[in-house]
């Protein structure tokens, strides 16, 4: 900011000289006037594992939440896990919400990790969102990302469900974990804290698996299946 001001009154005083005009104390009221607001903001990711790779993860200005950013930056997984600032300078009059979130290709919103409602009039010279904890890994993001998005529910969706399996909102997470696979009765769908008794992950992985229906071409991006992964090593939270 301090050394923006002094580029821009640099600026004024190099033009100052050049055609050597009026007296000093103009130009900062000028630069005020350009300058907007500034949102900034510090994110630590809890989980780093699941750190999106595929999805680009943004923290952008919005003025509704299912289109593309009137302004954004990507996220770069920080080394070491340390605290990400980023900011946006500029902000749009329009700006209504900040947001962090994974994108698709074209920036439009695909799951959403942190929001806040902005009043831009009554944002003073900038918006500081403090240091916040992010969760990457959340079962909301399994069942939009995985179960949804790659529209399991087509099969899965009412009851009794393909394979005996339902994986809508409210059945999925009670109808995989901790219980037995009706193909493979030796394996659980899914058990907390290990992955080689997890069925799920078997039936969307192992190219030899002999399903009456193959599933290994469904889930096309990396980052679900290292969601996925993550979520059961760490216990399979709610
Ligand atoms: C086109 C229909 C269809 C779609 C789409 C589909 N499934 Fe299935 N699924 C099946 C069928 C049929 C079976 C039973 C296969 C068998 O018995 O050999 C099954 C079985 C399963 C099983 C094994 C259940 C058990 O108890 O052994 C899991 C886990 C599973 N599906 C998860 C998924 C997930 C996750 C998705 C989305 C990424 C998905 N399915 C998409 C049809 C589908």
């Amino acid at each position: 900011m301090i050394k923006k001001i002094l580029k821009i009154s640099g600026c004024f005083l190099g033009v100052m000289f050049l055609f050597s005009c009026d007296s000093g104390d103009i130009y900062p009221k000028e630069y005020e006037r350009n300058e907007g607001i500034t949102a900034s903001a510090t994110f630590v990711f809890d989980n780093p594992n699941a750190f999106p790779e595929d999805y680009p993860l943004i923290f952008g200005a919005f003025e509704d939440k299912q289109s593309i950013p009137l302004a954004s930056v990507r996220i770069m997984k920080p080394k070491n896990n340390e605290p990400v600032k980023v900011s946006i300078d500029n902000l749009s009059p329009d700006t209504k919400f900040l947001m962090l979130c994974l994108t698709k290709l074209g920036r439009q919103p695909e799951f959403t990790l942190f929001e806040k409602d902005i009043n831009i009039d009554l944002a003073g010279d900038s918006i500081v969102i403090p240091e916040t904890n992010i969760k990457l890994v959340s079962y909301e993001r399994i069942q939009n990302l995985v179960f949804e998005q790659y529209t399991c529910l087509s099969c899965h969706g009412e009851s009794p469900g393909a394979g005996n399996l339902l994986l809508t909102a409210d059945k999925s997470y009670n109808a995989l974990v901790n219980i037995v696979s009706s193909k493979n009765p030796a394996k659980n769908r899914v058990t907390p804290s290990d992955i080689n008794n997890s069925f799920l992950l078997e039936v969307l992985k192992d190219e030899n698996l002999d399903l009456n229906r193959p599933h290994t071409g469904f889930v096309t991006r990396n980052d679900d299946i290292v969601l996925l992964k993550e979520w059961i090593k760490n216990g399979c939270q709610r």
